[in-house]
């Protein structure tokens, strides 16, 4: 892993619990300006503390509140050279947003895709690096451009996380494409089944995984967990457009190294949240 981070501003969602506030820690004490943001006022601000900077809050569940994280973030980041969407989780049941779309893929997705549109510009100019947490799980599901958040097929907590887990890998793909006219980097990984705040409120295998007292004894520490992330957003090696599972560059699935798919959801998604296409690319 590289060591001094000082000068780096490393904007970090997600960063309140489990993994991202591991993240958080190791990247501030290696010298990096860590932003942190969360969704919970007090949990964000107790990890802010440690650091000694000041926290943002953000509840991804509404559109209107990313806006306006967006616009503290430019406030306060004259650059921004890496931005870790990491921010996001399973739940339970088919829950639908203020914004009309199914929470798990708004919360993981769309809210981390417009974030990266409303910073797009100082994300270029900083040669910005996109770090994205995804999941081994986005093996299990298959997109639907269609229906993207499952109000057609009959909704299930995994295929849902999964195809959101899955629009990251694309979004990755897709980011990377565009690095000739953007300079923006991207990468996704797979941080390990880490016992954190994941799944609390799940039911099924995901609550016997990561619920249970014997199903604990599988997973990794969140320190564990961390690891991948802070490389990933520490390390100025080659990694551009690359999945990684934990610390190594791994296949993703055959959707998710589909370029023509990887074009096509972007261009839904633009649609989706009658976003102004990003200035400059393809
Ligand atoms: N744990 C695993 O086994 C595992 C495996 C693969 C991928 N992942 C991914 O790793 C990332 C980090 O998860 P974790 O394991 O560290 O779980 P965690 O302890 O539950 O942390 C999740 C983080 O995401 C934030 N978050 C969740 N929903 C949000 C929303 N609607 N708006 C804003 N922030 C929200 C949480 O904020 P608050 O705490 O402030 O509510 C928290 O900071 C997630 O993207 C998850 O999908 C985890």
């Amino acid at each position: 892993m590289s060591g001094d981070l000082t000068g780096r501003t490393i904007v970090l969602t997600g960063a309140s619990a489990g993994i991202g506030a591991v993240a958080a820690r190791e990247l501030a004490a290696r010298g990096a300006t860590v932003v942190p943001i969360g969704r919970s006022p007090e949990k964000t601000a107790a990890v802010a503390a440690e650091i000694g900077v000041e926290p943002l809050v953000a509840d991804f569940a509404s559109l209107a509140q990313v806006r306006e994280l967006a616009d503290r973030l430019l406030a306060r980041c004259p650059a921004i050279d890496v931005l870790v969407h990491n921010a996001g989780g399973i739940v339970p049941d088919r829950r639908v947003t203020e914004d009309g779309f199914e929470l798990t893929l708004q919360s993981n997705y769309l809210a981390p895709f417009l974030l990266q549109s409303l910073l797009h510009e100082r994300l270029s100019a900083s040669r910005a690096r996109t770090v994205v947490t995804s999941s081994m799980l986005h093996r299990v599901a298959r997109i639907s451009l269609q229906d993207l958040d499952f109000s057609r097929r009959r909704y299930s907590s995994l295929q849902a996380y999964g195809q959101a887990k899955l629009a990251e890998v694309l979004f990755v793909e897709e980011l990377a494409r565009r690095t000739p006219d953007t300079g923006i980097t991207a990468v996704a990984f797979h941080p390990g089944t880490v016992g954190s705040g994941f799944g609390r409120d799940s039911g099924g295998g995901i609550a016997l995984l990561y619920r249970t007292r014997l199903g604990r004894t599988f997973l990794l520490g969140p320190e564990r967990g961390a690891e991948p992330l802070v490389h990933l957003a520490a390390d100025p090696g080659e990694v551009n457009g690359s999945y990684y599972h934990r610390m190594r560059p791994a296949a993703t699935s055959r959707q998710g190294r589909d370029a023509d798919l990887a074009r096509r959801l972007w261009q839904t998604t633009e649609e989706l949240l009658g976003a102004e296409p990003h200035p400059g690319v393809r």
